[in-house]
């Protein structure tokens, strides 16, 4: 027997909703009824299970949700035992859908002004992250000058393939999804990538593939802001941006540079946030912090700018290492600060993509490009 006292109503369904209605989504500020975050509902005398349906199984916050769940319904006369299950669905680019549909729900851009700053490093480490949280990731190396993505992902010489003679399948490893020129041609053979050919090039690269559902595909660029960055922005209406720096000034004005040309109105492309990597080297023998090309500074830039910041990721040798061995630090050494680090960002990045998506105006669609067969 369930025991509530003689004069405790029943505890019903109606009571768990008005409970769970006053709990608010931290990032999102609006409760998770109207949300339609809350599923399944099962009341069994003072036995309550339901379900939350997060935004990202990537989500940062799942602990403060499920304690604020707990206080609200276990506040309702009659509830003895709570159960929280959990599921995620990413909510869509909505912009994406409606201009080029490769079934990707959001694309994400790592970027940087300057080169060598660590953005493939950020961008493999970031895609693994989300893979590991249980979210479908996809990773497309749009470094057509020099692709690093095989060499860092542990897939030099793969060969993709086509299934259908239509589309080609990507080369999976890690968890991700990932396809690059250089699975494409010969490493050996030097290409001049022609303003046309590169175009054709990048649609290629995005549409010519069967991505699958994925909820996330991060976009390795190359540095600066040219032909590429153009290319893929008039291909793909990317759901955002995250710019790489180092901490030193240099790199901070090339920073304020890219930050603004994803920001033109002809390219208008949010920028999710600034990452800061390099940032203090960790000492492994005495655990002191060196700030070898400085600190802080990716934080003063995105403050400027007004953009989030999303974290620092410091030196460790075994980052390069894993580079060049083919596991990512966040798979090779998870436990290590500079793993929990992308790990982190990869939470963030992936709750400010949810943020972005459930507050975006519907009416901000794209027109159809017309050039677009090759996506058909
Ligand atoms: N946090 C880090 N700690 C140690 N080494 C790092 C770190 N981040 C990147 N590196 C190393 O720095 C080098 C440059 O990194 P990476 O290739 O990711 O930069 P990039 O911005 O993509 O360069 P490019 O502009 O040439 O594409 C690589 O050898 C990489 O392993
Ligand atoms: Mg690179």
């Amino acid at each position: 027997m369930l025991g509530f006292g003689k004069h405790t109503p029943p505890v019903t369904e109606a009571l768990v909703i008005q409970a769970l209605a006053t709990v608010n989504d931290p990032e999102i500020h609006r409760d998770l009824v109207s949300l339609g975050m809350v599923r399944d509902i099962v009341v069994d005398g003072g036995h309550v299970a339901f379900t939350v349906v997060l935004t990202t199984p990537a989500c940062p916050l799942r602990n403060q949700i499920e304690d604020d769940c707990r206080r609200a319904v276990g506040a309702i006369p009659g509830v003895e035992a709570i159960t929280v299950n959990w599921d995620a669905q990413v909510p869509r680019d909505n912009r994406l859908t409606s201009r080029v549909d490769i079934g990707v729900r959001n694309a994400v851009a790592v970027g940087s002004g300057k080169g060598g700053v660590g953005k493939s490093t950020v961008a493999v480490n970031l895609a693994v992250a989300l893979a590991r949280t249980g979210a479908s990731v996809g990773l497309l190396d749009a470094d057509v000058y020099g692709p690093n993505v095989p060499i860092m992902m542990g897939a030099v010489g793969a060969k993709p393939f086509s299934r259908d003679g239509k589309k080609i399948e990507p080369i999976e490893a890690h968890g991700v999804k990932m396809i690059s020129i250089g699975f494409l041609v010969d490493p050996k053979q030097p290409i001049v990538w022609r303003g046309p050919m590169l175009h054709g090039a990048i649609r290629q690269l995005l549409g010519d593939v069967n991505w699958g559902d994925l909820d996330y595909l991060v976009i390795d660029m190359p540095p600066g802001t040219g032909d590429v960055q153009l290319s893929l922005t008039q291909a793909l209406p990317l759901t955002g941006a995250v710019i790489v720096t180092t901490p030193q000034a240099v790199s901070m004005a090339d920073v304020v540079k890219s930050i603004a040309m994803f920001q033109l109105e002809q390219i208008d492309v949010p920028v999710l946030g600034v990452v800061e990597n390099m940032s203090g080297f960790v000492a492994p023998d005495t655990g002191k912090v060196y700030d070898i090309f400085g600190r802080g500074g990716g934080q003063v830039v995105a403050e400027q700018m007004g953009v989030p910041f999303l974290g620092d990721v410091p030196i460790d040798p075994a980052v390069r290492a894993g580079g060049d061995a083919g596991t990512p630090i966040v798979v090779a050494d998870p436990d290590a600060p500079a793993a929990q680090a992308f790990a982190a960002i990869a939470q963030k990045l992936a709750a400010g993509i949810s943020v972005l998506n459930v507050n975006r105006p519907r009416e901000r669609m794209f027109q159809a490009d017309p050039d677009l067969a090759i996506m058909g």
